[in-house]
């Protein structure tokens, strides 16, 4: 096998090893695609200045995200039905970001549950929350993440209905996948995958079945965002989980200064700049382009978080320099996780921490905190 040097390099592993149905929804995003697109090819705009014969032997990644220390300004972003992108995928990421001293942000649509992720580490995780239809349910989501010694609150203000993915429509995605022709003719070519699938109990939604009423053990997610995710959700009911919540609380998927000076209101410890991967308003802003006026609005009350397009350490170098506090990867642990479990994920944070360990490095800088938007080159046209 050709060696991993990098984040597509998995991504290539990974699309041969996962069902498609998953690969599919790991890789999807709404509509035209075009702001999951936009999230990428906004870095690629970006150049970095590069500076010579300065000396850089000593370099430190090291920062903290919401006054938490980590080895680098990257955290494992939420994703859904990580556990069946591999068996017990949530447990391995979150073994592998604890090993590598970072942030884990376990989803509230995980398959294994939020109090089997927690007892598997020994530091404390971070929990996101969406708010559902049944407040009821959300408090005793929150109350359980108390209970686990989760030690930030995510919560999603961008998912009050749910952005089509066709690729979802056309495979039927169900947690775990039904057993027509299509999925058993497609599983037969993913042993690996059927094998660790066997070997554990967590297949279904974990923070959810047992606890929501009425939920079957096979549920499409589809079906089942449309009837829980609330479109009535505003600013009231972020204050409300505030009041509920003691620890950190992040507010995730805000792409407008507006919004962000009402989420500073609300008591935000931070922000996190999303369009849901590009997975929710196909045509929003990518993250990175929304990010410069979100800081100028609110970088002096809050700290800014950016989540989106992240696949490797350039891309968090220029998030950063774009005064992004910390950054989020969703994808590029998926890929990493769905080739190799995790080792995998692994993989992915050592390519991300090479890449940004040399960029600084090339761009003459050793501290993260001395990133700025002196290291970058917005390119005019040539000629
Ligand atoms: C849920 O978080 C999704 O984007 O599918």
């Amino acid at each position: 096998m050709k060696p991993v040097a990098c984040i597509a390099d998995l991504k290539a592993i990974a699309r041969r090893r996962v069902p498609r149905m998953f690969y599919d929804y790991v890789d999807g995003g709404s509509w035209t695609e075009q702001t999951y697109r936009a999230n990428s090819m906004d870095f690629d705009t970006i150049r970095l200045r590069q500076r010579v014969a300065v000396n850089v032997s000593a370099r430190d990644l090291s920062t903290a995200m919401v006054g938490m220390a980590a080895s680098m300004p990257v955290a494992i972003a939420p994703t859904g039905l990580t556990g069946m992108v591999h068996a017990d995928g949530e447990i391995l990421a979150a073994r592998a970001a604890e090993r590598f001293g970072i942030p884990f942000t376990l989803s509230t649509v995980s398959i294994c549950s939020l109090e089997d992720v927690a007892r598997s580490v020994s530091s404390p995780i971070w929990f996101q929350l969406y708010v559902m239809r049944d407040r009821g349910f959300v408090e005793k989501l929150i109350a359980r993440a108390r209970a686990a010694e989760c030690s930030a609150l995510v919560v999603t203000l961008d998912l009050q209905m749910v952005g089509q993915r066709h690729k979802d429509i056309y495979n039927g995605l169900s947690s775990p996948p039904k057993p027509t022709l299509r999925n058993l003719a497609n599983l037969a070519t993913k042993p690996r995958w059927c094998l660790g699938m066997l070997g554990t109990k967590r297949r279904g939604f974990g923070n959810l079945i047992g606890h929501v009423e009425g939920l079957g053990d096979t549920v499409s997610l589809a079906k089942w965002t449309d009837s829980q995710f609330d479109p009535s959700l505003d600013w009231d009911d972020i204050r409300r989980i505030r009041d509920l919540w003691p620890g950190k609380l992040i507010l995730k998927g805000v792409l407008d200064p507006e919004d962000a000076a009402f989420a500073v209101q609300c008591g935000a410890d931070a922000i996190i700049v999303s369009n849901h991967g590009g997975r929710q308003l196909d045509g929003a802003l990518s993250s990175i382009a929304a990010l410069p006026d979100i800081v100028a609005a609110v970088g002096q009350k809050t700290e800014v978080h950016l989540d989106g397009g992240i696949r490797s350490g350039q891309d968090v170098f220029k998030a950063v320099a774009l005064g992004a506090q910390g950054t989020y990867i969703g994808r590029s642990m998926l890929y990493g996780l769905g080739a190799f479990g995790e080792a995998g994920v692994t993989k992915a944070l050592e390519i991300i921490r090479k890449e940004l360990f040399t960029t600084m490095g090339l761009c003459g800088v050793t501290r993260i905190d001395d990133i700025g938007r002196d290291h970058l080159i917005f390119p005019k046209p040539i000629g």
